[in-house]
């Protein structure tokens, strides 16, 4: 399909939009069960880099799922797709200057390898937002563990499908130990250094 396509070299770069943002862009990707915490996280770590003067952009599995890929279902070839699909718009953002987070349940290690090679692994932070599934099912947020367990949701992550943990995450949240401000200041801790442009 890309045969004869050939890319253009646009005049204005990310090194240019890096500048005139006066920080970096990169996209930190949170993994995770369903109702883990990774929105709650995620969303509270935008809005203080928002406070910080930060341009970001936040994607969340619930939201991409109803628009640019309301196509896809929850089997392993879809959620590859999704996740794929995701890491793309999410190079694209980068390339925009932007700080992408995303938060997706991202359950195979093979994608989530493929997000760092799909946008640079230099642009890749991982957080794993560890919660076990039994905490996942007792929150029970939205109510889909029980929906899973009467057998309503087929595929169900951490019930009827796998959730395949990182071993290197750059961070990694056990929300059943650690209070969310601690959580999200630790994430902000992290990427201080690299959101800064001598880092390039
Ligand atoms: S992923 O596996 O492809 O990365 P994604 O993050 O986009 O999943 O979507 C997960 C969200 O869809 C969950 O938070 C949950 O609300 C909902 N959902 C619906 N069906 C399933 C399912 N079978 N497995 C996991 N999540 C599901």
């Amino acid at each position: 399909m890309k045969e004869n396509i050939i890319p253009h070299e646009h005049i204005v770069s990310v090194k240019d939009r890096r500048k005139l943002n006066k920080h970096n862009s990169f996209l930190l990707w949170f993994t995770g069960l369903s109702g883990s915490g990774k929105s709650t996280i995620s969303n509270l770590v935008e809005q203080e880099l928002h406070k910080l003067g930060v341009r970001t952009y936040l994607l969340d599995g619930d939201n991409v799922r109803n628009g640019i890929n309301c196509n896809l279902t929850f089997s392993p070839e879809d959620r590859t797709e999704n996740i794929r699909r995701v890491a793309e718009i999410g190079k694209l953002m980068i390339d925009a200057g932007l700080v992408v987070v995303a938060a997706f349940v991202s359950p195979y290690a093979e994608d989530r390898a493929n997000i760092k090679s799909i946008v640079g692994e230099n642009n890749f932070i991982e957080v794993f937002v560890n919660t076990s599934v039994e905490e996942c099912e007792r929150r029970d947020v939205k109510g889909l563990y029980k929906k899973a367990r009467k057998g309503e949701i087929k595929n169900f992550t951490g019930i009827s499908a796998p959730y395949e943990a990182p071993e290197n995450a750059n961070i990694e949240i056990r929300t059943e130990q650690e209070a969310i401000e601690v959580a999200v200041n630790r994430v902000l801790d992290y990427i201080t250094r690299k959101l800064s442009l001598q880092d390039e």
